[in-house]
């Protein structure tokens, strides 16, 4: 592993791995029995959580289509991207606008593995290694800096990561810093899980916690808290189901597991 390309980092398979059981949570392939140890207890906790996990990629697609449809925005900052699956970030973009500029940052070796594997010869996508929790050295990579033009605007998706941030780690100071660093009619995507009073909440965070270290489920307002210096845009912070829905979206009354997360769009003036 060379500074923060992970990409070349020696690779564990017997320690489960975030990006790994989200994708066993999706239904992918690319996880292991540590993995799936950890998804079957969160499932265990959680029976519904595939319900879940597919809203959230459903609301990402949704995002992207409105950043690159709606907003004219076509270069898109990943952070967290995740495990390449079906309908990735890039491809959504594309069919609005091939030009559309993606760069992919993960602090998972395998997914930048992964990704990399998939997008070998497409050169209006990158990966890149790095870490959240060091936005200074994501905004410095070299490859992050050449590959989008930091004088247009630029669409910031922070999807299903902030949540696994520890609060010592100081969440909104890591927004705050990227926001910072984006051109004026940036817009950034979060989605976070959500603290409702739900029960099944202490489970699954304790289950998260137990395997992974980390996961911490936000109330509405802390989750607000992250878009400071950020104009939410319609409908503002909502529960997933609830964010610009198309025709088939699952109703947020129809799964009490869709009541879990929140996603919101916010424009840099
Ligand atoms: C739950 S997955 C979400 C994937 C995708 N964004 C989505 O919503 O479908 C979270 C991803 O964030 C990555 N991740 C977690 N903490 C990170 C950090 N501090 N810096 C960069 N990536 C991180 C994990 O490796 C994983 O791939």
């Amino acid at each position: 592993m060379s500074g923060e390309d992970g990409g070349r980092a020696a690779i564990d398979f017997s320690e489960p791995h975030l990006a790994r059981v989200y994708d066993y949570l999706l239904g992918g392939k690319d996880n292991f029995a540590a993995d799936r140890e950890v998804g079957d207890r969160i499932i265990a906790s959680l029976p519904a959580i595939r319900a879940g996990v597919l809203a959230q990629r459903a609301v990402l697609r949704r995002v992207v289509r409105f950043l690159v449809g709606e907003c004219g925005i076509r270069q898109l900052l990943d952070i967290g991207a995740g495990l390449p699956t079906a309908e990735n970030v890039h491809q959504i973009a594309r069919r609005i606008d091939p030009a559309t500029r993606v760069v992919y940052v993960d602090n998972d070796p395998i997914v930048l593995t992964h990704a990399r594997a998939l997008l070998a010869g497409d050169d209006a996508t990158t990966v890149a290694g790095g870490d959240l929790r060091r936005p200074a050295s994501i905004l410095a990579n070299p490859a992050v800096r050449a590959h989008l033009d930091w004088s247009r605007p630029v669409g910031l998706l922070l999807c299903g990561i902030l949540h696994h941030i520890l609060d010592e780690e100081r969440p909104a100071e890591l927004t705050a810093e990227l926001v910072a660093a984006l051109p004026p009619g940036s817009h950034v995507f979060i989605h976070h899980l959500l603290d409702s009073g739900d029960p099944a909440v202490a489970q699954v965070q304790e289950a998260m916690r137990a395997s992974l270290g980390r996961g911490t489920f936000r109330t509405r307002e802390q989750v607000l808290g992250l878009f400071t210096g950020l104009e939410l845009v319609d409908p503002g912070l909502v529960l997933v189901p609830d964010w610009r829905p198309d025709r088939d979206t699952p109703r947020a009354s129809s799964n009490p597991v869709l009541r879990l997360a929140c996603a919101g769009v916010g424009r840099k003036p």
